[in-house]
């Protein structure tokens, strides 16, 4: 198939080109960062296919978005534009160009305050301006293009700014004597950090299951009773999927994880409570997703901690998967 990625830019942009382009069956029709192409323009994406500077493409998978959580309460109508309205053009001109279509989205769409696992089909209920514009970009998706998937993951570390860094980086400064003290981390949010190579790879694997050769043969063998069967039963993938590497964890834990894997485990951590950093966004106490329906085909990433150890062992933050799909 044949991959045409926007966001390209963004810890799971890239990661997602550097996957698409190490799969042998596989290629890159396009990859369009945020300079090369703007997501937040109707029509923007049809008009780019029209001119083929895009390529072919038979799957577009967007990893752009606004996702800075903060900015987004005081830039709400630039983030409802990026994360709200843009997914939906890009699902139209998906549909009118005949292409497959992957959107990205969060685990800020759920409420954050229960203490089980996000099923897929859990009330979505943000609180936050950043969550408002990422669930309305669903729902326009899904609206607009039913066969298209949305994927949801969480706390995404990959090349680019991230939590992991943030910890290494004040890590460093103070066996650098630069800084001083122990570092002051959240004790009081839970979820599941999510390598951004292990996530392509998964939405790679999911994409290819419901778009790919495979699955185009058995719609095109389907016989009337089976088309008169449920969607599901018939196996026919579509709407909302969770990924995330399995297992979870307070952003505390995780802390002190990366300093031990990274050789600081000396360094001390001091916990904090959410409330005592008063910032712009509410950050949500559960985040944790139930990944179930990715689970039930066969596509499931590894647990956090070992995904993070592969994370630390790779020089450009993409540690790919040996022997890719
Ligand atoms: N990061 C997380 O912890 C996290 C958690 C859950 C879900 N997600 C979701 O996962 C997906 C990927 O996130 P990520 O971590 O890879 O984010 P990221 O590193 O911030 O990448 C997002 C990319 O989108 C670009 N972008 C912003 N506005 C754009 C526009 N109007 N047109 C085109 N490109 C635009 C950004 O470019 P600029 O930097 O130039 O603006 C950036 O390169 C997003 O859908 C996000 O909502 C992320």
């Amino acid at each position: 198939m044949r991959w045409l990625i926007t966001g390209s830019g963004g810890q799971l942009g890239q990661c997602l080109v550097a996957s698409v382009q190490a799969r042998k069956n596989e290629s890159l029709a396009g990859a369009l960062d945020h300079a090369e192409f703007d997501i937040a323009k109707p029509g923007a994406l049809e008009g780019l296919l029209r001119t083929g500077a895009a390529g072919e493409p038979d799957v577009l998978i967007n990893a752009a978005a606004f996702t800075a959580v903060d900015r987004c309460e005081s830039e709400e109508a630039l983030a409802w534009r990026v994360n709200g309205e843009a997914p939906g053009w890009l699902a139209e001109d998906c549909g009118a160009e005949g292409l497959a279509f992957v959107h990205v989205s969060t685990d800020y769409v759920f409420s954050g305050t229960d203490s089980r696992p996000y099923p897929e089909n859990g009330s979505v209920a943000p609180r936050t301006a950043y969550g408002r514009s990422k669930a309305e970009g669903e729902r326009r998706v899904v609206d607009l293009l039913p066969e298209a998937l949305v994927v949801r993951t969480s706390w995404v570390f990959g090349p680019g700014r991230n939590f992991v860094g943030s910890i290494l980086r004040q890590a460093r400064q103070r066996a650098a004597g630069e800084e001083g003290g122990p570092l002051r981390v959240v004790s009081d949010q839970s979820g599941s950090p999510t390598y951004a190579a292990d996530l392509a790879e998964g939405i790679l694997d999911l994409a290819t299951l419901a778009f790919g050769p495979k699955a185009a043969d058995a719609r095109a063998e389907a016989t009337d009773s089976d088309r008169a069967r449920p969607r599901e039963e018939r196996g026919e993938m579509r709407g909302v999927f969770h990924l995330a590497n399995s297992g979870s964890t307070t952003w505390f834990e995780f802390a002190r994880a990366i300093l031990d894997e990274a050789g600081y485990a000396d360094l001390g951590i001091v916990p904090l409570a959410t409330d005592e950093l008063d910032l712009p966004a509410e950050r949500p106490r559960w985040s944790v997703l139930g990944c179930e329906r990715a689970a039930r085909l066969g596509v499931g990433l590894r647990p956090w901690r070992d995904a993070l150890r592969a994370y630390l062992g790779s020089a450009s933050g993409m540690a790919l998967r040996e022997e890719p799909v």
